[in-house]
């Protein structure tokens, strides 16, 4: 079964999408961290991207719709979670053309919902290891020793983009592009909505519901 995660920044796509991983053993693709790791390494797409993402605002669709094709193909023949991705109407259409092309299918389309308000706590108080694996909140997920990370033992930072300034563009970017997939999918009659508060183990008990 392939499915798509997707909902406000902050809204909990990439703590569900670990949990799924862990759970019913999915294979994750996230732009934002596709994105993420071609800054790290100073590729040509990590260097166009990083102007985008450091602004808050959306990497253009010709970018992203390319980087998930290659995800496509690289994990044929497994359950996918595409988490970030679409995030505009545009790249709904592209990944539609895509699944076509590769004969396959998204089984269900969850958007996570969370109020305003919760979301600029969850991303101001976010910290994470550098490469992203490992994320804490200051308050609601605290590591045992602070700004240390329990697993690898490494210092945790912010993302540049979970700075107060920055996470409103994301916000509005949200709003203008993101938001009318929900009319999307519920036309197209796979979209689950999901009330994303609550202790994340909750929020997943909801969507592995929807899993059968
Ligand atoms: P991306 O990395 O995808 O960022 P995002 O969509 O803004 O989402 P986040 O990663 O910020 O939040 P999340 O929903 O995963 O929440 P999390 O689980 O971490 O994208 C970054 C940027 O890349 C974009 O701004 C854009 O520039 C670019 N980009 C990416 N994809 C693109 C695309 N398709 N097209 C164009 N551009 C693209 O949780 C957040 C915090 O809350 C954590 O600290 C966590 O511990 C806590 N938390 C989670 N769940 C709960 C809970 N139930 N209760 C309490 N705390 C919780």
């Amino acid at each position: 079964m392939n499915i798509l995660l997707f909902g406000p920044p902050g809204a909990g796509k990439g703590t569900q999408s670990s949990l799924l991983v862990e759970n019913k053993g999915m294979a994750h693709v996230s732009t934002g961290d596709l994105f993420r790791a071609a800054i790290k390494s100073e590729t040509s797409l990590g260097i166009e991207a990083k102007k985008y993402i450091d602004a808050g605002e959306l990497v253009p669709d010709s970018v992203t719709v390319g980087m998930v094709e290659e995800e496509l193909i690289r994990l044929k023949g497994k359950d996918i979670i595409l988490d970030g991705f679409p995030r505009t109407v545009p790249q709904a259409e592209a990944l539609n053309a895509l699944l076509d092309k590769y004969e396959l299918k998204i089984d269900k389309a969850f958007f996570l919902e969370v109020p305003e308000k919760l979301l600029m706590k969850r991303l101001t108080g976010r910290r994470m290891t550098a490469d992203g694996k490992n994320v804490y909140h200051l308050e609601f997920n605290p590591p045992q020793q602070e700004g240390v990370c329990d697993v690898t033992g490494e210092p945790l930072i912010q993302r540049k983009d979970d700075r107060e300034e920055v996470i409103a563009t994301r916000l509005k970017a949200y709003e203008e592009s993101t938001s009318p997939l929900k009319e999307f999918y519920k036309n197209q009659g796979n979209l689950v909505v999901v009330e994303g508060v609550g202790e994340p183990s909750d929020v997943f008990d909801r969507i592995a519901s929807e899993l059968v």
